[in-house]
């Protein structure tokens, strides 16, 4: 399976902050923002990943995270030079997808949440059909909203109605089959001018073919695309890594953890960063600082 990180948008909500930066640059705490999705890709044990941003900002992810093989991995880019939804990302990333299964995640959300790999790990092996994953907020107005019954079969799904039909909404992680792309290019743009993942997963739930995977209280699901969210996403990083010791989204981590790259390369990297507390934990992952007794 293959993975799409969209990082696009205008990110207007956060204006002026994103005037003259990609809103998926921002830090949450001590990490840009896009090392959140990378790391739930990597999660999932995907090691091929396009990123799609606007054509200005791509050097600058260029030089973040390059073509990827300090983590062991491809990284590719692809300009989206008009907003055009996030369905769009299927139509540009159509060559780079070829014959496989796709992971899209948007660039500004962050999940944490314990059994969350098994999940991953499940979904990137699966052959046919789509998945989302629902997740209950006190707010759903402002998201795609999906209603389901008793045995988890999805009823409908809408996006950001006005009278919702549950709480449930569909957080931006999706997991499709190939048909997506030929799905994605029937789509009709939405009042609002955009191909709409709703109704991409909507073209899923008319075959039959679009499941469901609950993420139950105690997981933690943010998008971070406001002033609140940026900061309650940050907040909420700190607090869990400095209670634990253990970081969140660290991509050089996971990379080793998964055998992407070798003890002696994440060393490499964490002298890279050797005055931050970041570079410091690298170095002690790698057991190059004495190790304390790790989960
Ligand atoms: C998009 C999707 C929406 C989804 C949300 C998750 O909304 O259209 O269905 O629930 O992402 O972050 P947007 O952030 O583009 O308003």
């Amino acid at each position: 399976m293959k993975g799409i990180i969209l990082a696009g948008g205008e990110g207007s909500r956060l204006y002026p902050i994103t005037k003259c930066m990609s809103k998926q640059l921002l830090p949450i705490y001590d990490k840009p923002m896009i090392y959140y999705p990378l790391s739930v890709l990597m999660l999932s044990r995907i090691n091929e990943v396009l990123i799609i941003s606007d054509s200005k900002y791509i050097g600058f992810y260029k030089d973040l995270v390059g073509d990827g093989c300090h983590l062991g991995m491809k990284l590719e880019y692809k300009a989206q030079e008009q907003p055009r939804g996030l369905a769009d990302a299927f139509i540009l990333g159509e060559k780079f997808i070829g014959e496989d299964n796709v992971c899209l995640i948007l660039g500004d959300n962050l999940f944490y949440g314990q059994n969350f790999i098994s999940k991953l790990l499940k979904l990137s092996s699966m052959k046919k059909g789509a998945v989302i994953f629902g997740y209950y907020v006190s707010s759903p107005r402002d998201f795609g909203v999906v209603e389901f019954d008793q045995n988890n079969r999805v009823i409908s799904l809408e996006e950001k109605p006005e009278y919702p039909k549950s709480n449930y909404v569909v957080p931006g992680l999706y997991f499709y089959d190939n048909s997506v792309i030929e799905k994605a290019k029937n789509l009709q743009p939405s009042p609002r001018g955009e191909l709409e993942i709703t109704d991409l997963n909507n073209a899923y739930l008319k075959e039959n073919q679009l499941h469901i995977e609950l993420l139950g209280r105690g997981f933690a699901w943010f998008d971070t695309g406001s002033y609140d969210g940026l900061m309650n996403a940050s907040n909420f990083v700190q607090t869990m890594q400095k209670r634990t010791g253990l970081y969140i989204s660290c991509p050089e981590e996971i990379a080793y953890r998964n055998g992407w790259i070798d003890r002696s390369k994440l060393a490499a990297l964490g002298r890279e960063y050797e005055k931050t507390d970041y570079g410091q934990y690298l170095l002690t992952v790698a057991g190059e600082k004495e190790e304390r007794s790790r989960p």
